[in-house]
């Protein structure tokens, strides 16, 4: 039997701690060994400490495992992170400084320099500027990042746009869950029956993030895509997937089939290496006129595929679409999960 690799979940006890313990149960690679998350759940039983929130049951032996202190000492050598950006701004540096591959969720590093910020279908390239890093020289610990959670299904519907026909200009607007806000979130009180046009950094996250993402790795750094982008994000009632209108100008023309043609054909090096959370179709168009919708298509690929649905030509820019990510999984652990996949499998996890 294959050892599995030991791996620590940084703010095990959240929304998206709790993805990555469930995403992490069978994992073939890896296995939870520790959970550290903030002093109100430090020393007790994992089952006690987190409040769950997912359909299945907590894994009979994360639950008893003991939520440890979050510094670096006792901690296994790679690490999930699922921290508030505040926090993870300055934790996430030490555990890397201790020689731990932090593969991360929060926002707090994914702009720097030097942090790859990676969608393994898109620029599984940029996993390389982890050698430009301080931490890396010194210890051996690196920092790699995965994009906000509205951010990573329009770079996926994007991706094979930019590669086939080049983008000119991308404007979207997102309809995003709640469990995007993490537990509790968003109060009752102010989201039933209601919409909320404003989600603090949100836009400005889906603006560069996304130009980091479709940019070119050049020697030190990322060159980001040049293309004009505006994004408006709004939180719905929704409990799962961030849905997203999308339009976009292009600078070659195509046909709708061609368009069409280019996201379900779209497959990439996770694919390639089949590892093992990657989805069979990163991309999957749906043909009714009426999807895709969270409740009914946010688990497309156990939620690792991204919807896209109603291509139609925009009258401002070329074309007009909508596209449906799962925040929690495609857009958080899963994302998380599929990077570290391929920082193992290019040998930087053993
Ligand atoms: N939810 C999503 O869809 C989503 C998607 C993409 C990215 N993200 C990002 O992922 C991160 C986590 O989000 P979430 O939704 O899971 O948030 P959450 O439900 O609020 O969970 C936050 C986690 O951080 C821990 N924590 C808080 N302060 C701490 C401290 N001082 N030291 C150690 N641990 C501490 C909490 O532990 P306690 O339980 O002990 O308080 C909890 O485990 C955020 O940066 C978020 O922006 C979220």
């Amino acid at each position: 039997m294959v050892q599995k690799l030991p791996v620590g979940i940084l703010g095990a006890t959240g929304i998206v701690g709790q993805r990555f313990v469930q995403m992490l149960e069978h994992h073939p690679w890896f296995e939870v060994a520790w959970l550290a998350a903030s002093d109100r759940s430090e020393g007790k039983a994992y089952a006690e400490a987190a409040r769950w929130k997912l359909k299945t049951p907590i894994p009979t032996k994360v639950a008893s495992m003991k939520v440890a202190p979050a510094n670096p000492s006792g901690a296994p050598k790679i690490i999930f992170a699922a921290l508030d950006a505040a926090v993870a701004a300055e934790m996430e540096p030490r555990f890397a400084e201790a020689g731990c591959g932090v593969v991360t969720n929060s926002s707090a590093l994914r702009m720097k320099a030097d942090v790859p910020l990676v969608i393994p279908e898109v620029n599984p390239d940029h996993i390389k500027l982890v050698e430009c890093q301080d931490w890396r020289r010194g210890s051996g610990g690196f920092v790699v990042t995965n994009p906000n959670c509205s951010a990573i299904g329009l770079v996926m519907a994007l991706a094979p746009l930019e590669q086939r026909f080049g983008i000119e200009t991308v404007m979207a607007v997102t309809m995003q869950a709640v469990s995007g806000a993490g537990y509790p979130g968003v109060a009752s009180l102010d989201i039933l029956g209601n919409v909320i046009p404003y989600i603090p950094k949100e836009e400005e996250k889906m603006e560069e993030e996304t130009r980091k993402l479709l940019g070119r790795l050049n020697g030190s750094g990322i060159v980001p895509a040049s293309f004009a982008m505006s994004a408006q994000c709004n939180r719905v009632a929704v409990e799962d997937g961030h849905t997203e209108s999308v339009s976009v100008k292009l600078k070659k023309q195509a046909r709708a089939e061609e368009i069409i043609e280019a996201w379900n054909s779209f497959s990439s090096v996770p694919q390639k290496l089949k590892l093992p959370s990657a989805p069979e179709r990163p991309l999957q168009y749906l043909i009714s006129a009426d999807r895709p919708q969270p409740r009914l298509d946010v688990d497309l690929g156990s939620g690792m595929t991204t919807g896209v649905g109603r291509l139609r030509p925009c009258g401002v820019l070329d074309w007009k679409f909508t596209v449906l990510s799962h925040n929690t999984i495609r857009g958080a652990a899963g994302a998380a999960l599929l990077n570290a996949e391929l920082l193992k499998a290019q040998g930087y996890m053993k």
